[in-house]
Parts: structure tokens; sequence; C-alpha cells
């Protein structure tokens, strides 16, 4: 607890262009979680060097994902957003933490076998040990809740099982933390592939709406996404792609299904694409603008990250004190 506030952490990486996906299923609802929890949103660029990247790339986007968390509506002031690499706690518990992770339990998790399969030229032990760094981030301010996508759900299991396994040698150090699965409807799919999720690493431009694409960019690929020959606009496991529209437009536009079910009866797909295309753009054009005007203000950026950076140190110091004192290492002399 933070001044009565149960405490939430998530991060995101830096690579590859975000998404609708990502705005929808993650930040959309973080800017709503704000009020509820006392936030710790990461950039977590640690995280990102366990595949190759090119330095200067890295360094820019990194900066443009902080940039964008802002322009969704993030309250700097309010939220802790800050780059991982700024606070050498996280690599310090994660050194500590692998002490108490089982190869075995590593060995078993999906998202490192579906990394090695696809980087099999670089399966370095970064890759391997991914999820203990996770567990730090998370341990590292005693987290109650963690929102994150199914595809994290692993992650946070082992994150509970290290703590549990930590507090039951040394006492109550850590708090252990619930995942928080957003509400249904926030899993965004791909526009070429509706049964496969909107990835930002998808080869196919036109599978997804980044957040940088201009309007008529976004509506020319509604206008492309796949749907089906049944011609009708109905919720159902049948028709994925229309699905997925009407997820897009319920996010949007906080309609119920029933709702927009009823809103385009008898219209043909087309029309229903374009409006789904004109809602898109709507709410992105404002994050875009504030991301442009963000970007143009250097000093208020970089008093952000330097403040914010200061805050969330300080949370990280309280633990790793407490755990570096808990498995003997010497106290510090002053
Ligand atoms: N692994 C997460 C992802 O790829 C990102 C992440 C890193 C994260 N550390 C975290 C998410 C801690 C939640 C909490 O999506």
């Amino acid at each position: 607890m933070i001044d009565d506030k149960k405490i939430l952490f998530s991060g995101m990486q830096a690579t590859g262009s975000l998404t609708l996906g990502n705005y929808l299923g993650a930040l959309k609802n973080w800017v709503t979680l704000s009020d509820e929890y006392e936030c710790f949103y990461s950039v977590v660029d640690l995280h990102s060097i366990t595949v190759r990247q090119d330095p200067a790339e890295l360094r820019k986007k990194a900066r443009n994902l902080m940039t964008l968390y802002i322009a969704a509506g993030l309250d700097p002031v309010k939220n802790c957003i800050y780059y991982q690499s700024h606070v050498s706690g996280h690599a310090e518990l994660a050194w500590i933490l692998n002490c108490f992770t089982y190869m075995g339990e590593l060995n078993r998790m999906t998202q490192f076998k579906d990394k090695s399969a696809k980087h099999a030229d670089n399966i370095n032990a970064g890759l391997f040990t991914y999820p203990v760094l996770m567990a730090a981030d998370i341990l590292l301010y005693q987290a109650d809740v963690v929102p994150v996508g199914k595809d994290q759900l692993q992650h946070i299991e082992i994150t509970r099982d290290i703590a549990t396994r930590f507090n039951s040698i040394y006492g109550d150090v850590f708090t252990i933390p619930e995942p928080y699965l957003g509400k249904a409807g926030a899993k965004i799919m791909s526009l070429q592939d509706p049964t496969k999720k909107m990835s930002k690493s998808d080869e196919n431009p036109n599978a997804s709406i980044y957040l940088t694409d201009d309007r008529d960019t976004i509506i020319r690929k509604f206008k492309r996404a796949v749907t089906d020959s049944l011609g009708c606009i109905k919720y159902n496991e049948e028709q994925p792609g229309i699905s997925n529209l009407i997820d897009i437009y319920r996010a949007c536009t906080g309609m119920t299904v029933e709702e927009i079910e009823k809103e385009f009866d008898g219209k043909g797909y087309g029309d229903f694409k374009l409006a789904v295309g004109e809602c898109v753009a709507d709410m992105l054009t404002p994050v875009q603008t504030r991301f442009d005007e963000l970007s143009k203000d250097k000093a208020y950026i970089d008093g952000i990250i330097k403040e914010n950076a200061e805050k969330a140190g300080y949370y990280a110091n309280k633990t790793l004190r407490k755990v570096q004192k808990k498995v003997g290492f010497p106290e510090r002399v002053r």
C-alpha cells in the first residue's frame, strides 16, 4: 500500500511500433486504472536487449514510448512512468531471485520456447531468465496487481511461485501479486488473419493499425480487413473477422454488442468497416496530436524522466535493502 492505495505495476517493451491492440488492450485501460491504484508503468528496456537491438533505434523507441504513455493520457505526476534501466534495483533483485528460481521452471516457459525458436542464433541466458527479471520488476514495488495480456499469465504465475518460495524462507518480504486481465473484448486480432493476435511484429503492415497511422491509412486498412461471405454483422465464432471489428468498435464507442448489431442491421460490410475506421481514427487523432506536441518539449519530458526515476528508485530501494539484509549481505556503513 502507498497512501492507502493498492499498488499496480506494468510495463511495455519499446520494440516494434505500438498497435491499436496495445492501445485498447493495455494503454487505454492503464489510464482508467490510475485513479484506483498507485501505478508504476515502466518502459522495460532491460528486457528488450534479450534480442539484438540497434542502440540508437532502441533509445529513440524508448523515448517515443515514454512520450506516448503521456500522450495517451497517463498523468506523469499521478503515475510513476520511468525507464527500467534508470533504476538499478531491477537488475540487482533479478540476480538475487535467479538464485531462487529453478532451471526446470524456466524451461517450461512457453515464451522462451517460442522466442528461442525465432532467434535460434542467439539463445542467450538473458532470454532464459527473462521471467525472473519480470518477477523482479513486479516484486520490487510490492505490486498487488499486474495488468497483462493472457500471453504473460505464465510469467505472473512464476513470479508468484518465486515470491512464495522466498517468503517461506525469510518471512513476509514480498506481496504476492495478482494478474489483472482487462475486460473481455480487449484482445484485438489481426485484420488480415482474425484468428491471430494483432502484433507489433507482424510482417504484413495491413494486419495491424499502428498508433502512428494517419486517418487515410487507418480507413484503408479497415477497408481491406478480412471478413467472410455471410454478409451479416453478428458477433459469433463463425465470423471471427466481423467479431473482431465489433470488438474494436465497442472498445472505441463503449457500445454493447447488441447495440452495434442493431445499428448495423441490414447494412453492408463496406459501411461497417468505414464506421469502424472512422471511430478508430477519431480516437487516435488527439493522441497523435498530443504526441507531436510533447515530442517538441524536450525539457518537459526530461523533467518527468528524472523525477519519476527518482520516485521509482526510492520505492525499489526500500524493497531491495530489505531483501539484501534477509539473504545475509553485510549492512552498509554510513
Ligand atoms: N514481458 C512483458 C511483455 O512482453 C513486459 C513486462 C516486463 C512486464 N516486465 C513486466 C509486464 C512486469 C508486466 C509486469 O508484455
